[in-house]
Formats: structure tokens, C-alpha cells, sequence
């Protein structure tokens, strides 16, 4: 098993071109990954590669068409074993939020007025708006599952409370893209499963942070987002087959009805799919290089197992950073974090530390921070329900800090360093 050391970031660092950047003499800091992170240098040669050599629509008689058929093909076969489907069950789109509306519409479509559908206060309201917009489309009644504010976990008596026989759907992120706590998805799966209901999962913030597997989940709807794991912007989807097969989806009259052309609208962003792949490559180098799995980067045989190993060896890494991060910012005055602090419970939590500053505005902080070329972000981040949950809306929210598995110890420590100089001043 390697061991946080065999990590060797700066090698990995290397692979990321925008971490070399410099603003006004400091070196940049990205603390900013739930909101976006930065892209290896694989997914930009994807990307640029695909642009310069294949660059077309689907579907045409001709050789640059069916090169680009086949990236495609490429893009959702690699895209399935990082989450643990099949290749059918996964369908991009232009972001999450998009997808989660154009599929709450499907679903819309097949439930009736008094259904219910349970969403909870941690979420990213990705994961709400679309549910209850359907309040309002068909009749649906939303049940709420509380947040407990002590610790930014999820009230599991509220969601026991929120379920019930016309629970047709549970919405539940697998981690808070504020706070940083990760879910105990599987057992509220087990719940909603239990009554007869399906699961959707907002992977969002997860993704960057934990190996996914929609089958360990017993999810029925997994979205994330590449561009918050080292990939272009876009949004990507995993759905049960037997589910998408079925569901009676939005879609133009010539498209194939068959997955995932039925779920995917219009033309997608065919050079962004290059370059996810680009990013699996990464990834998988890095399951290989670090994390003892076997094969060939780029191929299909043994993919899900690089993918696999490479997320595991992420989370290990930054495990081992949560301490330093969680303690640099406790020791601060009038700092106070919200969610999980006890270093007993950092399985319970990813590397995402949300904090206010007593006599400081969270956005004073970050535009503090970054005039030293620290990245971070203010405000609520659209966890609109937690942020009010613990009454700090009118006051700007928290200050977010995320790190990815290319940030180091010395940057970490930078910004304890900066925060503390704030706080004094
Ligand atoms: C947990 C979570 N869910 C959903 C979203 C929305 O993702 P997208 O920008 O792909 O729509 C975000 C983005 O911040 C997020 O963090």
C-alpha cells in the first residue's frame, strides 16, 4: 500500500502547466478547486489534438467523422469506469446543473400530483431548484432533510421523518461542496430503496476527492462535473440502464432513441470529451505510477482498476493534509470553522475547510488572500440552504478553502500564514 510520501507531488505538479503561474511575484495558490480545478497538461494535448486533427460533427461518411465517433465512444468508455458503469449509461452535457434539470424534467414527466420527493440542506442547490421546480410542474410535494449545524452533518432523523410511501426520489450529495462532509449515501440509498424510492446522486464535489462506485453507492442517478476533477468544462451523468432506458426524456425527433444518444440534446463539446480523456490518462498514470495497478495508460483493459487506484492514492494524500489545514486555521483568532474538525473524523470529511473570521467579511479574506496569490472563494457557493441554515447569510457566507491533490504542505501553510496576518490586522 503506498504511503502519502510515495506521493511526490512536485512530480505531479508538474504534470499541471498552471500551477507555474505568477501574479504580481507570488506564486499562484489554488485553493479555489471546488469551483473549478486546474487540468494536466494530457488533457490540453487532447483537447488541442482533437481540435487540430479530427474536429467535426458525429455520425458523417467520412474518415475525420468516424475518427471523431470514435473519441467520442472513447470519452464514455473511460467516463464509465471512472464512476463503475457501462459505457451506455453515461451521457455528457454542458454541466450539472443542466443535466439535473433537463433529467428532473424527465422524471417530472412520470410521477404524479402528492409524489414526493426528499432533498436535504446540504446540498448544492444543483441538487434542489430542479426538484422543486417540479413543486410546480406536476404537484410534487419536497421533504427536507435537516442539516445539523454543530458539525455540518446530515440530520439522519429528519431524513427517516422525510420518507414514506409516495417517496418516489431521495436527491443526496455524496459530499458538501461547503463544508466538506461526505455523506453516508449507501445507507440513505438502503432508506430510499427500502420505500421504494430512487436515488440521485450529486458527486459534484466528491468526484475530485473519492473513487467513485455507483454499484457500491446502489445509486440510480450519479452527476459530477469534469472540470472539478482535472477536466474541461462540462457535466457528466451515470444512470441505471434499465431507468434511462425507460425514463421519457426530452429529445428531438431524429436523434437515436437508443443510450446515451436519447439523453445527450444537441451537438456536445467534442473536444472537451478528448480531453477528459486526456485527464483519465492522467489519472491512470498516476494509479500506475503511484498506486501499484497495472497496464497501460489509454487502453480499456484494466482502466477502472488505474482509475481506481489513482483516486484511492488522491484521498490518502490528502487525508494526510487535513490535519495540518484544520489545525493552521484553528489556532487563528476569532477564526471559527464550520463542519467536521475532530482529526478523529477526517474519513468523514474531504479536504474542503469552510470559515468566517470574527470582524472580517469573507470576501474581505479572500481579497486579501488573494493579493498574496491565494485562491479561495467567499459567499455561499450556492449551498444556499446550509448558508442560512447557519444564519450567516446577511454576513457573506464563509470563506472556502479546497485543496486538490496538487496543492502542498507549503501552501497550506501560506495560507495559515496570510490568514493569520488578516486576522491581525
Ligand atoms: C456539489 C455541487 N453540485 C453541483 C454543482 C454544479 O455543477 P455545475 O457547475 O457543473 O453545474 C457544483 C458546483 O459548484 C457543486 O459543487
Amino acid at each position: 500500500m503506498p504511503t502519502p510520501t510515495d506521493f511526490d507531488v512536485r512530480a505531479i505538479r508538474g504534470r499541471f502547466p498552471s500551477l507555474a503561474r505568477e501574479i504580481d511575484g507570488h506564486r499562484v495558490v489554488y485553493l479555489d478547486g471546488p469551483g473549478g480545478t486546474q487540468v494536466p497538461d494530457a488533457c490540453l494535448d487532447g483537447i488541442r489534438e482533437y481540435l487540430t486533427t479530427r474536429n467535426t460533427n458525429t455520425h458523417g461518411a467520412f474518415p475525420t467523422s468516424e475518427e471523431s465517433d470514435a473519441v467520442l465512444a472513447e470519452a464514455h468508455a473511460a467516463a464509465a469506469d471512472f464512476l463503475g458503469g457501462a459505457p451506455d449509461e453515461v451521457a455528457f452535457g454542458a454541466n450539472a446543473t443542466s443535466i439535473t434539470f433537463a433529467m428532473s424534467r424527465a422524471i417530472g414527466r412520470t410521477l404524479r400530483a402528492g409524489d414526493e420527493i426528499v432533498v436535504t440542506r446540504l446540498d448544492h442547490d444543483c441538487n434542489v431548484a430542479p426538484w422543486l421546480a417540479l413543486q410546480d410542474d406536476c404537484g410534487v410535494v419536497v421533504r427536507w432533510v435537516d442539516v445539523r449545524t454543530d458539525d455540518c452533518t446530515l440530520d439522519e432523523a429528519s431524513l427517516d421523518a422525510a420518507l414514506g410511501p409516495r417517496t418516489r426520489l431521495v436527491a443526496v450529495g455524496l459530499a458538501s461542496n461547503a463544508v466538506g462532509t461526505i455523506n453516508p449515501v449507501r445507507r440513505i440509498a438502503d432508506a430510499a430503496h427500502a420505500v421504494g424510492a430512487r436515488v440521485w446522486v450529486d458527486a459534484v464535489h466528491a468526484a475530485p476527492h473519492l473513487p467513485i462506485d455507483v454499484a457500491a453507492l446502489d445509486a440510480d442517478f450519479l452527476v459530477c462535473s469534469p472540470y472539478k476533477f482535472f477536466g474541461p468544462h462540462m457535466g457528466l451523468l451515470w444512470g441505471r440502464r434499465s431507468i434511462l432506458e425507460a425514463l421519457p426524456v426530452y429529445k428531438v425527433r431524429p436523434a437515436e432513441d437508443t443510450l446515451p444518444s436519447r439523453l445527450e440534446t444537441g451537438t456536445q463539446a467534442h473536444e472537451a470529451q478528448a480531453g477528459l480523456l486526456g485527464t483519465f490518462r492522467y489519472l491512470e498514470w498516476l494509479g500506475v505510477s503511484r498506486g501499484g495497478a497495472a497496464g497501460e495508460p489509454g487502453t480499456a483493459e484494466g482502466r477502472r482498476e488505474r482509475l481506481q487506484a489513482a483516486m484511492r492514492v488522491i484521498r490518502g494524500y490528502e487525508r494526510s493534509l487535513i490535519p495540518q489545514l484544520i489545525d493552521g486555521l484553528s489556532a487563528i483568532r476569532g477564526l471559527r470553522i464550520r463542519g467536521i474538525t475532530d482529526p478523529g473524523r477526517v474519513d468523514e470529511r474531504c479536504p474542503t475547510v469552510a470559515f468566517t473570521l470574527e470582524g472580517h467579511r469573507p470576501q474581505a479574506v479572500s481579497r486579501a488572500l488573494g493579493t498574496r496569490g491565494i485562491c479561495t472563494w467567499d459567499g455561499d457557493y450556492y449551498a444556499y440552504e446550509l448558508i442560512r441554515a447557519l444564519g450567516l447569510a446577511e454576513s457573506g457566507g464563509m470563506v472556502r478553502v479546497g485543496l486538490a491533490h496538487y496543492n502542498t504542505s507549503d501552501e497550506i501553510e501560506a495560507l495559515v500564514e496570510g490568514v493569520g496576518e488578516i486576522a491581525a490586522s
